[in-house]
């Protein structure tokens, strides 16, 4: 089974739309979807709409789906990302924002084969930076294989009987075997804003049979998703970060 795991999409369907014309060149048979749907960026329906045809199999909310459906305030979000929540709130429809008010806390378990969380699988709102955060997590939870997001970069732990090990990646696309015997926390990065110093959107395939993920990085029209920014009046900084990935 081959999975195609979304990440931090971010109301950026110029991303979205990349990859999904992307993938329709290789094979894959479910989606998961690891939160963040929206905040940020100007297309928050279409990229729900988008996102909802896909028809996932499996998808867990993230700290940005929860303030902008209402679930929570957001009192611990910066001014410009409360800005971007509360515009966001607004322009919903009332079903894609009873579709993100009833998304998932994760983790959720996929196909008994994998979870899947936002933050971390021990609380949906921490991140995960380093190795000392992946062990911290490591220790409270069991999960084999566990995606996670909410941080925006590409990245893979692995926790073997004697040591933790730190994946990173630039390359446009690479391919990782997982190893028997050996733990995972991957994040597949992020598909609507990339926090890594590059601007190509970001998301994984994992392959069930093979253990293979393969991380794929596109280059998408960024452009076009930040005029949307601007001609929104949401907060020029969020249309600024998109072309440098911070
Ligand atoms: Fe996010």
């Amino acid at each position: 089974m081959r999975y195609l795991i979304l990440s931090d999409i971010h109301s950026n369907q110029e991303a979205l739309r990349t990859i999904l014309s992307f993938v329709r060149r290789k094979r894959w048979d479910k989606v998961a979807v690891l939160g963040d749907v929206v905040g940020y960026g100007a297309d928050p329906n279409q990229t729900v709409d988008t996102v909802r045809a896909l028809k996932p199999m499996a998808a867990v909310r993230g700290n940005h789906d929860k303030v902008c459906s209402g679930l929570e305030e957001g009192e611990m979000f910066n001014r410009i990302a409360l800005e971007a929540a509360m515009w966001t709130r607004k322009k919903l429809t009332r079903p894609n924002l009873r579709w993100l008010r009833e998304l998932p806390q994760g983790p959720a378990v996929v196909d008994g084969k994998f979870a899947i969380c936002h933050g971390t699988p021990v609380d949906e709102d921490a991140y995960i930076f380093g190795e000392l955060e992946a062990l911290n997590v490591f220790r409270r939870t069991d999960f084999p294989i566990c995606f996670f997001g909410h941080s925006h970069f590409p990245v893979i732990f692995g926790l073997s009987a004697d040591s933790i090990t730190t994946v990173l990646t630039a390359a446009p696309s690479f391919r990782f075997r997982l190893k028997p015997g050996v733990r995972y926390l991957i994040n597949p990065g992020s598909v609507g804003q990339p926090r890594d110093g590059s601007p190509l959107s970001s998301f994984a395939i994992y392959d069930s049979d093979s253990r293979v993920v393969s991380f794929h990085r596109l280059r998408y029209r960024l452009q076009e998703t930040q005029q949307k920014i601007l001609k929104a009046g949401l907060p020029r900084p969020l249309a600024d970060r998109l072309a440098v990935g911070r």
